[in-house]
């Protein structure tokens, strides 16, 4: 039997390697990744969001006074102020056990999916993903050899009845059911929100079947207007020790560039991250780590909260007007009161992937739906991020591309 490391050169991929799948939004890139594009594909937060003369203060004060310190290596934890700002910011969201010894930063939350992906999961292990679901934390989970099952979403959140019938399923088919990776908050790609019960009951389901939560949450401060905060989250409703693993983000609310964020969970669980997060970095930037933590304790993320949610809700706001105005006869999307996306569901017959090219060549570019999905659906979908245009290119773009999907 050829082992996976018989290859004609010297290079052979490992069996993991061989497990590693290319995002197939990545891949897109030369395509809607042209500048000159009214672009609602990147899944990124707006430039004009980031507060670059703070930074630029606080990196060059912090290089110039303590600069053994922040281009030293750290310990694999991280910064001790980030990390107590992160269980302060945790408590505040309702996450009463949050705890130093259950918080480790890491260099963004991808690489916290990582980490709880190689220290949860088994090959052959099924790992219950969302319908559709991010792209990174797909291959993460994919990375571990994890087997993904979907579930469906709907406008409040899990299908359970379906999550419910893909355990039964796993269970008969003789493999270990082991986590729900879910984002339950403004959800990537699909804007969805789980309500208050919906997250109980998803809880109470996982307890059941003695399921990891993997909760993946950067976009939950990202809300618009008080009636769109949402409910506090599932780590919040779960017990100290328990089984949710909560995912935080600074990426969204500060700048993705300074690669900072946390997994908050089970003490123990923490020290394996620990040990694989050393393996694979020794540490996270400390520069970038010292500078988020400056701005974190001096209020300086806090304070700017506002102004992001009233930027990223007059774009939203832009967005679903188009929609009301020019969607095709028989699609729906979603109406999201936060994050960063807005996700349309055509007729049935529409391949939405088949109109990128025309989109494109007609200057406007957006993510069909199906790369989301691990079960082979959703060709007649699509994301649109509203985060990159203002409002006036918004309508123009939006314009454009309703009128070939009316085609
Ligand atoms: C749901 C979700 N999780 C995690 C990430 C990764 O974020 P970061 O690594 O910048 O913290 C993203 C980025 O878009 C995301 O949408």
């Amino acid at each position: 039997m050829a082992s996976p490391h018989s290859s004609s050169t010297a290079f052979g991929p490992s069996a993991e390697a061989l497990r590693m799948r290319p995002n197939a939004i990545r891949a897109l890139a030369a395509l809607i990744g042209r500048p000159e594009l009214i672009s609602f594909a990147g899944g990124v937060p707006s430039p004009a969001t980031f507060p670059r003369a703070q930074i630029a203060e606080i990196a060059s004060r912090l290089i110039l006074d303590e600069g053994d310190r922040v281009l030293q290596y750290a310990s694999t934890r991280g910064n001790a102020r980030l990390a107590g700002a992160v269980v302060d910011r945790m408590r505040r969201a309702g996450v009463a056990w949050a705890s130093r010894e259950g918080t480790i930063l890491t260099s963004g939350s991808q690489q916290g999916l990582d980490l709880v992906a190689r220290v949860l999961v088994d090959p052959g292990d099924v790992v219950f993903v969302e319908l559709p679901s991010y792209i990174g934390g797909l291959a993460a989970l994919w990375a571990a050899g994890a087997e993904l099952v979907g579930f469906g979403l709907g406008s409040d959140g899990p299908d359970l009845g379906a999550l419910e019938a893909r355990v039964g399923e796993t269970l008969r088919a003789g493999k270990r059911p082991r986590a729900i990776h879910t984002i339950p908050t403004f959800q990537n790609p699909s804007g969805i929100t789980a309500g208050g019960e919906a997250r109980a009951n998803l809880l109470e389901l996982a307890r059941r079947h003695d399921l990891v939560i993997i909760e993946d949450d950067p976009y939950s401060e990202v809300y618009f207007g008080e009636e769109g905060k949402p409910p506090p989250p599932i780590a919040a409703l779960a017990g100290a020790r328990e089984r949710v693993v909560y995912l935080g983000s600074f990426s969204k609310v500060l700048c993705p560039g300074l690669r900072a964020a946390w997994v908050a969970g089970d003490p123990d669980l923490c020290a394996r991250l620990e040990l694989a997060k050393e393996a694979a970095d020794l540490c996270s930037s400390t520069l970038d780590h010292a500078i988020v933590a400056e701005m974190v304790d001096g209020g300086m993320v806090d304070g700017r909260l506002p102004a992001i949610r009233e930027f990223y809700g007059e774009r939203c706001r832009a967005m679903l007007e188009a929609l009301e105005r020019d969607a095709p006869e028989g699609s729906t999307w979603t109406r999201p009161t936060g994050g960063l996306f807005i996700w349309v569901t055509l007729p049935e017959r529409v391949d939405a992937g088949a109109r990128l090219h025309a989109a494109v060549e007609a200057g406007v570019a957006f993510v069909p739906g199906a790369p989301f999905f691990v079960d082979g659906g959703g060709s007649n979908t699509l994301r649109l991020a509203f985060s990159k245009e203002d409002p006036r290119r918004i309508a123009e773009g939006m314009a454009t591309l309703l009128k070939i999907f009316a085609e």
